[in-house]
């Protein structure tokens, strides 16, 4: 297994976005809605890392199901909680791909009013982009690879890894 991205880096990243979304949100109380299944991981540290006050809840979309290609076909599994009326809210992502899953749940939130919507991504595959999408928490750039370990799974294995790793059986890419 190829590491990509080390624990340690990991850690130092989330330390600098979480500073980043401190600063531009002093006293207010953001909504962190983190996209199941793949941020848990990172939702978790990174709410940490803020250690202000905040809400936070969770939206399940499904896209992949257990294979690694992107279908395009984005499905609500589950919806929140919270009322997000006239809050602010930060979209926290694993990973933004295509970008498609990401402007469906933009979509999907605008309809609930809230004062304003960004995202957090830990990663992003900037050549696989399909739809235009403006990032405003960007943790890492990387190459058009499939990644696994902090949260994301291929087939739901590997989430529990510390680090991002290149997954190895690439060549069955279906
Ligand atoms: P998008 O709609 O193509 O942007 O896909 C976003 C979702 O696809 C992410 O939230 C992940 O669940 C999944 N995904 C995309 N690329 C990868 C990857 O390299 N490893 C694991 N999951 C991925």
């Amino acid at each position: 297994m190829k590491i990509l991205i080390s624990e340690e880096k990991i850690a130092a990243k989330v330390r600098s976005l979480a500073k980043q979304i401190r600063a531009d949100y002093q006293n207010e109380t953001p909504i962190f809605v983190g996209i199941l299944k793949g941020s848990f991981l990172f939702m978790a540290d990174l709410i940490r890392e803020y250690g202000e006050d905040c809400e936070i809840d969770f939206m399940a979309v499904s896209s992949y199901g257990n294979s690694k290609k992107g279908s395009g076909i984005v499905r609500l599994i589950k919806d929140l909680h919270i009322n997000v009326n006239g809050r602010h809210i930060l979209i926290i992502e694993d990973i933004i791909d295509t970008g498609l899953t990401s402007t469906y749940i933009k979509q999907y939130l605008k309809l609930r009013k809230p004062k304003s919507i960004e995202f957090v991504t830990l990663l992003d595959k900037p050549d696989t982009r399909k739809v235009k999408i403006d990032l405003k928490y960007v943790g890492f750039s990387i190459p058009n690879k499939f990644v696994i370990g902090y949260g994301l799974d291929y087939a739901e294995k590997y989430r529990q890894l510390p680090y991002i790793a290149v997954c190895e059986d690439e060549e069955n890419l279906e």
